[in-house]
């Protein structure tokens, strides 16, 4: 029976466990987007994950709304990058870089102009920018002509992070940014060839998806969705068909694997068995794992890996952890992901270190 600490083959490569540590955002860059250096520490304590998935990284000053988010848009990221992929690898770790454009959630305060979306309709909430929280303005809606350089913002982003040394990239498609606003009909109202029917409004997804294989290879590309509940007012009024026809698609492209955030609860049916009918590579489940329930998802042949959040904040060694059944820590109170502060980063210690 498979378990957790068994190995798995992504195209080329042979993760030696299928924990990954799931994407978060945790503000450790400069107010330029630029990665500090203890950015390398942090990664490479977590090396013990099969896979390393980044926090969300912008790609542009456009797609860029969160404050201190590092990104990959200029030479001087890709420079600043290079210390962090090599302490990974060097920890016998391997990363890839989630590529990250935030739409209607950025904030002009942040990026300097109204933010573009699918349609013009403004996010629920605030927005966070350098002068606090502050209410979301509304979009608007990017032009078809624009979709070109959109695309090629990606590419850049992707052959940048693999200049610096990244696994691979994972495109950010869920959670309500650019990629979720297009795919679902709350939050795209076009009546353009990217709008309206399932193939309309999933036409970005597999446009940039098929472009980024196409310049670093499907082996070395990742997209994570959030098929099922709202998020940052993004949903859909009939997840079910449009989500399986995007698996479909991107079985077709063909990806390292494909991940996906499913919130779990009854009032929102999971959309990852629908998924795992129509996409047959490697399908990596996220959201509220323990390492019990984890473990049974890949015994059932539900899922390939699970990909751990929250628990990797404060225990570096998860891995060793749940083999050893070490009890986790817990995060401290702290700003977290608002502010590149040293505390509560990348001073967790391992189990052993603890208890020593
Ligand atoms: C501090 C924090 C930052 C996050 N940042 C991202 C992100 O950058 N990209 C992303 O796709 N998800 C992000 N998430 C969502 C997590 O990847 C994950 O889906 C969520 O925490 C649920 O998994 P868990 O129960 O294992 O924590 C973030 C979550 C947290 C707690």
């Amino acid at each position: 029976m498979t378990t957790l600490f068994d190995p798995i083959t992504l195209g080329p490569v042979t993760l030696s466990n299928r924990i990954m540590m799931a994407p978060m955002t945790r503000g450790r860059g400069t107010d330029k987007h630029v990665p500090l250096p203890r950015i390398a520490d942090y990664y490479a304590q977590r090396a013990g994950a099969g896979l390393i998935i980044s926090e969300a990284i912008p790609i542009s000053v456009q797609g860029a709304g969160w404050p201190y988010s590092p990104g990959l848009w200029s030479d001087e990221q890709v420079e600043a990058w290079k210390p962090v992929t090599q302490a990974v690898h060097e920890a016998g770790g391997r990363i890839v870089a989630q590529l990250w454009h935030m739409g209607r959630v950025v904030h002009p305060a942040m990026s300097g102009e109204q933010p573009v979306s699918a349609s013009a309709i403004a996010p629920p909430g605030e927005a966070f920018t350098y002068e606090g929280r502050q209410p979301h303005v509304e979009p608007r809606a990017l032009r078809v002509d624009e979709i070109p350089g959109l695309i090629a913002d990606y590419v850049n982003a992707a052959n940048n992070a693999i200049r610096a040394g990244f696994d691979g990239v994972q495109l950010h498609g869920a959670n309500g940014y650019i990629i979720d606003q297009f795919l679902r009909d709350s939050s795209n109202q076009r009546t353009d060839d990217y709008g309206g029917s399932i193939e309309n409004r999933a036409r970005l997804l597999l446009e940039v998806t098929q472009a980024l294989v196409d310049s670093i290879g499907s082996d070395r590309v990742s997209v994570r969705l959030s098929p099922n509940g709202e998020v940052q007012g993004v949903i859909d009024s009939n997840p079910e068909p449009l989500f399986a026809y995007v698996a479909r698609e991107l079985d077709k492209i063909g990806l390292s694997f494909l991940e996906l955030r499913e919130a779990r609860s009854d009032a929102q049916p999971a959309l990852s068995p629908v998924i795992r009918e129509a996409f047959k590579g490697v399908l990596v489940l996220n959201g509220d794992y323990t390492l019990g329930d984890g473990n049974e998802a890949v015994a059932s042949g539900r899922a390939d890996a699970i990909s751990y959040g929250r628990p990797y904040i404060a225990n570096p060694d998860l891995v060793d952890r749940f083999r050893e059944g070490w009890p986790l820590a817990e995060q401290k109170p702290g700003p977290g992901a608002y502010s590149p502060i040293d505390e509560g980063y990348a001073d967790y210690p391992r189990y052993e270190a603890a208890v020593a």
